[in-house]
């Protein structure tokens, strides 16, 4: 089991209040909560569509949560699933492109965890750097 510390708590449970929250027609859902600049915790929710690409996921919904309250740069990320789904949780190569536009440094954690029944399963927690699942972002 990882260690965590309080905030990398604090992100998961926020990640998993927005989980509750995912709009799902076909797929899963998926929590996720960002560290901002300011020092609060913003979540976000997966929202599908019926129309191929007009659906957001979760990550990218709780950095543009931060966004709108005046951040641009995050410290940390929690991706939460539910854990009756099988899979493995990391965010997709298109969140972490968008992360990486917006992380504060590439060593940001990514914090993920399973959830069941609102509560985060501490026991799956997951912690790696940005820089290890995208070494590479595309840079302007
Ligand atoms: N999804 C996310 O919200 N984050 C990811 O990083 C990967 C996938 C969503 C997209 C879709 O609504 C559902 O998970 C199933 O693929």
């Amino acid at each position: 089991m990882v260690k965590i510390g309080e905030a990398e708590q604090s992100l998961l449970k926020e990640a998993s209040k927005a989980l509750a929250n995912a709009y799902v027609l076909w797929g899963f859902g998926v929590g996720a909560a960002v560290l901002a600049e300011d020092g609060k915790i913003y979540g976000g929710c997966n929202v599908e569509s019926w129309v191929s690409g007009l659906g957001i996921c979760a990550e990218r919904n709780a950095i543009n949560h931060a966004i709108l309250h005046g951040n641009k740069r995050i410290k940390a990320i929690a991706v939460v699933i539910d854990a009756k789904n099988e899979g493995e949780i990391k965010p997709c190569g298109a969140c972490l492109q968008y992360i990486s536009a917006f992380a504060e440094s590439s060593e940001i954690k990514i914090v993920m965890a399973k959830v069941e029944n609102t509560q985060v399963l501490f026991e799956t927690v997951k912690i790696k750097r940005l820089k290890e699942l995208l070494p590479e972002p595309f840079e302007k």
